[in-house]
């Protein structure tokens, strides 16, 4: 079956979650803590390493009830069921979600049109793994028959941000392999790797779910012509490989055949980095550990999948940031890691969270007129603290924030681990309590200084505590924000899975471009027109 299409604020759920607003609206969370010592443990899931505490919201256990109903009543169980086993959810391109078919267990029964797809993406689970080993061990060499030593990604959005992302958060386990990322068609940007890179030893891996991208294919075509400098055609099969599910154009590229990892139309690119997507992933950690991240991705879809919605960490999540966008009309949401490793975290699910949620039409294809996909940003604390905290604490907007942190520190160095933590529980209690005026006062403070220096508080936190950063455990985390997704997706009434509204901006710079060509400018606003010629001055 379909997702069910149903607005949600013809709930009852969401009626009721109306009224008990305006009771709630100006509730202290202090207060609810001093009238109920379980507080914390009524509102925590503890799970595997995971230990979520989501006490620090403006919820009571009436408004947990009403938002397990409203996911009751848009009929989220049925929805998921709909997703895992590979229903054509993703209407409006007619398309399968099944990202977690990538990471299920090999006996997994989920099927496209009859047919089950486990055979095919364990074949090339094995393909990722005998190409990788080869790499890293040296045995697979270049074409003066040296080992490779550099790894460079070139792909853009969900062919870059994902391995990108997820190479840099677990750098602690990387191999001796350097690996280096090429996106954005600013030339400056393939330039700067170029000129860290020896051509006799560096592999390059093409990453376009249908290689028709202009970034990818620019950055790849400046990379061959830079290759072929040194080398010869025959070459390019040694040190060229992609990652496609178009394989034809993979081919017209120059790319030997066998030298091609193929994906599915099934996997959305800002999902897809389960797949062979993931290659640089598993050269640069190691097969072993790229398995580990799709294990623990796996064991989130399972507890996703099987979960009381109650202590279901995705839905809970999900159901909280909907009573704060909808409710409270919060604008966005902050992501603050309390891990170096995850500084790309947030620009990571900045495409993840605002490419699926980021729609204002539902799913019957009617304007919708309510609030949907959240704005979604942050850095790793405790940097952030320095830089974005005093808004959060003190400014007029409300910003509910993730804050997330391990107990361990991977070089071991407690002394540094104690501090970053120290930081990481304060700020969530500091955000929860603030400081009133007679604290103030009390501390000495000069009278005309005081209104300064309140701290109103009442600032929703959620604390995801994992025990240590690992390949399972960051898989753990990223497959909980894809259900976040989900689950928010079904709520809005809106597709997910599609993402229309980048191809405008895609046509006109076509367009402006063929029009560089010509040196002629038709049909622009005046303010484009002006830029344009502008543009053509300083260039000329
Ligand atoms: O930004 C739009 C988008 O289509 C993303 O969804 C996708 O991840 C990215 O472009 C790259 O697409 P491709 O992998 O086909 O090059």
């Amino acid at each position: 079956m379909a997702i069910p299409k149903m607005d949600p604020t013809s709930t009852k759920a969401w009626k009721n979650l109306e009224a008990h607003f305006n009771k709630m609206q100006d509730v202290e969370m202090k207060n609810l803590f001093a009238q109920d010592e379980k507080r914390a443990e009524k509102f925590t899931i503890s799970w595997e390493d995971f230990y979520v505490d989501f006490s620090k919201n403006r919820i009571t256990e009436e408004t947990f009830k009403l938002l397990l109903q409203l996911a009751d009543e848009v009929q989220l169980k049925e929805a998921m069921q709909a997703y895992f086993s590979g229903e054509v959810i993703n209407e409006t391109e007619k398309r399968e979600v099944l990202h977690t078919a990538l990471r299920a267990p090999k006996d997994a029964d989920i099927k496209v049109e009859g047919v089950s797809v486990m055979p095919e993406i364990f074949s090339v689970k094995q393909k990722i793994k005998d190409f990788s080993e080869a790499v890293i061990s040296g045995n697979k060499k270049g074409f003066t028959n040296k080992a490779f030593t550099d790894v460079v990604n070139i792909g853009i959005g969900g062919s870059d941000l994902g391995p990108a992302m997820v190479v840099d958060s677990l750098q602690f386990y990387k191999n001796q392999l350097t690996t280096h990322f090429v996106s954005n068609v600013d030339g400056d940007h393939v330039n700067e790797v170029i000129k860290k890179l020896d051509p006799e030893t560096t592999l390059f891996v093409i990453v376009s779910k249908t290689f028709t991208t202009q970034e990818t294919l620019s950055n790849a075509t400046t990379i061959k012509k830079w290759f072929l400098k040194s080398a010869k055609q025959e070459d390019i099969a040694k040190h060229f490989v992609a990652v496609s599910t178009n394989l034809e154009k993979v081919q017209d590229f120059g790319v030997d055949a066998n030298n091609i990892f193929p994906m599915w139309n099934w996997v959305g690119g800002r999902f897809s980095l389960w797949s062979a997507v993931g290659l640089t992933i598993s050269l640069a950690v190691g097969n072993e550990n790229f398995e580990k991240l799709l294990l623990g991705a796996n064991k989130m879809d399972t507890h996703f999948k099987t979960e009381d919605f109650k202590s279901n960490i995705p839905v809970v999540l999900a159901l909280i940031s909907v009573w704060y966008n909808n409710f409270f009309n919060a604008e966005s949401e902050a992501v603050i890691p309390y891990s170096q490793y995850l500084n790309q975290f947030a620009t990571y699910l900045q495409q993840g969270i605002m490419e699926s949620n980021g729609k204002s039409v539902d799913r019957n294809g009617k304007p919708i007129s309510y609030q949907t996909g959240t704005i979604i940003w942050g850095e790793p604390g405790t940097n952030a603290q320095h830089a974005f905290f005093q808004l959060i604490h003190q400014g007029t907007k409300l910003i509910p924030a993730d804050f997330i942190g391990f107990a361990e520190s991977l070089h071991g160095n407690k002394e540094h681990q104690d501090k970053l933590m120290s930081n990481f529980f304060a700020q969530t209690e500091a955000l929860l309590n603030g400081k009133d005026a007679n604290q103030v006062i009390a501390e000495g403070t000069e009278e005309t200084l005081v209104p300064f220096k309140v701290f109103a508080g009442n600032k929703p936190t959620n604390t995801i505590f994992i025990n240590k950063l690992s390949p399972e455990s960051l898989g753990k985390l990223i497959a909980m924000y894809e259900h976040k997704i989900f689950v928010q997706g079904v709520i809005w009434n809106i597709f997910s899975y599609d993402q229309f509204g980048v191809e405008l901006g895609k046509q006109l710079a076509g367009k402006i471009l063929k029009e560089f060509e010509k040196d002629s400018f038709t049909n622009h606003d005046s303010s484009t027109l002006n830029l344009l010629k502008h543009y053509k001055n300083l260039t000329k």
